[in-house]
Order: structure tokens, then C-alpha cells, then sequence
């Protein structure tokens, strides 16, 4: 946009203010203008428009093609969840609008809660948190906060599989606890015995990442939920991945005391390009009184209001949560129903266990046995074979039109490829993603260190992105200066 900039150029214009002179100029307290004009590039409304449209056609995304990159559920967005969120009833109302203006947001938002709990087969549930990050601090401080109360506070620990989703350990550290990490056995679900070794009564909790990052669904939950439950230690349920298992069995079924969802992942929110996002939190009604306030609550006359729980936490949202992206996870709820929720699960698992077939005898798979929505397998063999690793591949599959699939992740697989193909490709999509990741696997060459060769951007230095990164704009750097 710099480059295109020419001086005086412009893409708006502002109606004349009918204020009178003096009180147009009081508008905008002076203290908080800036004190010089800013550089900003001065282009047409044409050229921005052009520039913009330039480079969504160099975009790969979601709308476009299999996006199978494993933890992050990228899936097809259906259009109807951006319809209904953008109706101008939703759209248009600011947070601040009395419940007397806002009933039928208070009402959707306490409908959404109710859905939630009953998905999840919890208690009550808040909806602020914007991301799946934040709601697993929200858990965090529930926990904190019921250990309190039981007057409680020389538990200093938090246990993590090493299977777990990354955020969890820095979820436990920025909720003040230590993260006490427990490895994985041979199956790749949590070593049972390593867990029971640890657990004693400065154990505040454990966080399990279910399925784990390995696309397993942990064997032994209920003998986990018991051990952490006997030293008095809460259980709290990474339900990120919630799309595994939707419809089919809850959280809270399994003793599980607190449940983040990431609507972003599992409900028709897109996930990526930085949010916005959802990470509600469901828990016990145990733990009900301690929820972020204020909560949409329904009188007895039957209209909605808001309340704040008795001890509660206090806000984790300046407002209510990203409010549209809960008005489109509570369309694709209406939508779907109980039965299309549970054949979201069913194929999603479906699609990711014919994957693992299909790619078994070209990659390696660490851990051979039924997964849910994702599967790892390994360039590991290839790696040894060809010197063509996991990351060679994700870049040879950008030139064969697909999105690339996680990489490196989870660390306890050697030259990892976290693959989620999720519930909306078809058939058709998933044999043209399972050919191409054979064809790459049975041509793998030196050459594949190159790719990719085919999109608007190579294969950038990663080591001198990391070390020297140029985050700014300069157009006096050569095109390879950046980071
Ligand atoms: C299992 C799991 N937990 C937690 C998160 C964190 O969610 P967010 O990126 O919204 O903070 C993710 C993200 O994809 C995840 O896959």
C-alpha cells in the first residue's frame, strides 16, 4: 500500500459536520490527537480495493480447499452461522444497551449457555472467555477460587500429560500454579502409575487434553478422574477437541469439574487470523458460584436480565464474550440438532481413520490404533529413507493445492504430521489429500527441500526470520530482507 501511495490520493470522504464551529473542535479533546500526522499510505478507493482483492486470489483458506492442520480444526464454515450473525438485531447493538432493549440477545445468550451445558453435561457456564487460551485461565481461577473456599490454599500444582495441548502448561503457569508434567505410555494415553506417583495433596489439579494431542481418546479417564478426585484435586476437561466426540459421550458424564469448549474449532466459528474467538467455560454446579459475572439470567416474569454469581471470580471479558461469533455457534447448534452434532462427530472420526489407513503404509504411525478426529503419522522412516522430512512434506503438499497439515507437533512424535481432515471434505477431497501425501511420500527427493516453488511466497529462512526478523514495513529492503 506504501508503494502505491501518491500524495493528496484518497479512499473516503467526510460528510461536513452541521456542529456548530466551536463545539466541532472541542470534539476530540486535543491531549488525544497525535502530536505529528502519521505516515499512512494515501491510495484510491480503487487501488485499495484492487490491492485487497490481489491478495485474497494469493490466499489459500478454508472457503477454498482441505485445510487439514491437525489441532486446529480448520473446517468449512457453513454461510447460514454468518447469515444469522449478521442480522442488524445482533449486529447493530452495543454492549452497553440496557436488557430492556436487548432481550433477544439475553435470550440467545442464555439459550446458548443451556445448549452448552447440556452438550458438555455440566452444570453452568460462562460465555466471556474470548479464546480457548483465555477460558482455560477462567478454569485456572475457578479452581483457584474452590480451593480457597474450602479454605484450601497450600496446593501449588497442576498436573499435564505430555500429550496435552500446549497452552495448558502456560495456562497453569500464568494461573499462578506449577505445571508438573506426566509422560505418556506405550499407548500414547497418560501413564497411570507415572500420574498416581505424583499426586499428593499439593496437587491443585490436572489438565487433560481429551482426545490428546496424539488424536487418542484417553483409556483410563475415569480411574484419572478418581485418583486426582481422592487426593482432593479438581479434574478439568481441554475440550478444544470437542468435535470428537459430540452427541456421543460429555465431559460431565465422566467426572470431569471444569470444561473449556473452543466454539472456534467445534461450531461453525472460524478459527485462524487471529479470532475472534470463544473459549466458554462449563462446570459443576460445585463451582456455579464462583463463574465470571455477570451471566444472562431469565426472572420468573419470564424476561432476561443479567446476574453475577455469589462469589464470584469477577470478569474475565470487558463486555459479554465475542458476542457474534456466540450468535454463530448458536446457529449452527439450531441448525445441526442433537443428531446432526453427533454425525459431525461420527465423520469426523470417520474421515481421520481412513486417513490413517491409507497413509499407514507410505509414513509411519506411531501409535496404530483407532483415533478420533486426527491422526499422526511420521516422516520419520522417509526422513531416514530420503532425507526428506515432515516439514519438506507440508511444503511439497502447498504445490499439490492443500493446505499443510501440523508439523513437529505433538513433540513427543519424531518428525510429527498432525493430520485433521474433519467432517466437511468429501470423500472425493480426502482420496485426492491421501494421493497426493503418497505421491510426495513415493517421489520424496532432495529437490523437496526447495518447495514450495509453485506459491506467491517460497520457502522462507526460517533461522533468519527467527534471528533477524524485520516485522516492519521498509521499502528500501531487498524483497528477502524481511522476516
Ligand atoms: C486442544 C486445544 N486446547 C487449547 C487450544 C487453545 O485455543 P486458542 O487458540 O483459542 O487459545 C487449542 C487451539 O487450537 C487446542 O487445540
Amino acid at each position: 500500500m506504501f508503494e502505491l501511495s501518491s500524495p493528496g490520493r484518497r479512499a473516503w470522504s467526510f460528510a461536513r459536520t452541521d456542529l456548530p464551529e466551536w463545539a466541532a473542535a472541542d470534539l476530540v479533546p486535543p491531549e488525544h490527537l497525535a502530536p505529528e500526522p502519521v505516515a499512512l499510505p494515501e491510495v484510491s478507493e480503487r487501488d485499495l480495493v484492487a490491492h485487497h482483492t490481489r491478495l485474497t486470489h494469493r490466499q489459500y483458506s478454508v472457503d477454498l480447499g482441505a485445510y487439514p492442520l491437525g489441532s486446529c480444526t480448520m473446517k468449512y464454515n457453513p454461510k447460514l452461522a454468518d447469515v444469522a450473525a449478521s442480522l442488524p438485531g445482533l449486529a447493530r447493538v452495543h454492549p452497553a444497551a440496557p436488557p430492556s432493549c436487548t432481550q433477544g440477545w439475553l435470550e440467545l445468550l442464555s439459550e446458548l449457555s443451556r445448549a452448552l451445558a447440556e452438550v458438555t453435561g455440566m452444570a453452568a457456564v460462562t460465555l466471556q472467555p474470548p479464546a480457548g487460551a483465555a477460558g482455560e485461565l477462567t478454569g485456572l481461577l475457578l479452581l483457584r477460587a474452590w480451593h480457597a473456599s474450602q479454605g484450601d490454599t497450600g496446593r501449588t500444582k497442576v498436573v499435564i500429560p505430555d500429550s496435552a495441548h500446549g497452552t495448558n502448561p502456560a495456562s497453569v503457569t500464568l494461573g499462578g500454579y506449577e505445571a508438573l508434567t506426566v509422560a505418556s505410555d506405550h499407548r500414547g494415553c497418560v501413564d497411570l502409575a507415572a500420574l498416581r506417583a505424583v499426586l499428593d495433596d499439593e496437587v491443585a489439579g490436572i489438565m487433560l487434553t481429551n482426545p490428546n494431542t496424539l488424536g487418542l481418546f484417553e483409556d483410563d479417564i475415569a480411574a484419572i478422574t478418581a485418583a486426582v478426585h481422592e487426593v482432593g484435586g479438581l479434574v478439568y476437561y481441554d475440550g478444544a477437541n470437542l468435535n470428537a466426540i459430540l452427541g456421543v459421550t460429555r465431559p460431565g458424564d465422566m467426572g470431569f469439574d471444569i470444561v473449556h469448549l473452543n466454539l472456534h474449532k467445534t461450531f461453525a466459528v472460524p478459527h485462524g487470523g487471529g479470532g475472534p474467538g470463544a473459549g466458554p467455560v462449563a462446570v459443576t454446579e460445585a463451582l456455579a458460584p464462583f463463574l465470571p459475572g455477570p451471566l444472562p439470567a431469565r426472572a420468573p416474569d419470564g424476561t432476561y436480565g443479567w446476574r453475577t454469581p455469589a462469589r464470584s471470580i469477577g470478569r474475565v471479558h470487558s463486555w459479554h464474550g465475542n458476542a457474534l461469533a456466540l450468535a454463530r455457534a448458536y446457529a449452527y447448534l439450531l441448525a445441526l440438532g442433537g443428531d446432526g452434532l453427533r454425525r459431525v462427530a461420527e465423520i469426523a472420526v470417520l474421515n481421520a481413520n481412513w486417513l490413517r489407513r491409507r497413509l499407514g503404509d507410505h509414513y509411519d504411525v506411531p501409535h496404530d490404533r483407532t483415533c478420533m478426529h486426527e491422526c499422526v503419522v511420521s516422516a520419520a522412516g522417509l526422513k531416514r529413507r530420503t532425507g526428506v522430512r515432515a516439514a519438506d512434506v507440508a511444503k511439497r503438499l502447498l504445490e499439490e493445492g492443500f493446505h499443510a497439515p501440523t508439523v513437529s507437533f505433538p513433540l513427543v512424535v519424531e518428525e510429527a504430521l498432525m493430520i485433521e481432515p474433519t467432517e466437511t471434505e468429501s470423500p472425493q477431497t480426502l482420496a485426492a489429500l491421501a494421493d497426493a501425501l503418497v505421491r510426495i511420500a513415493e517421489a520424496a527427493s532432495v529437490q523437496d527441500h526447495h518447495a514450495p516453488r509453485t506459491t506467491p511466497v517460497g520457502r522462507v529462512d526460517e533461522v533468519r526470520a527467527a534471528r533477524r526478523l524485520v516485522a516492519t514495513f521498509d521499502a528500501r529492503l531487498p524483497p528477502t530482507g524481511g522476516g
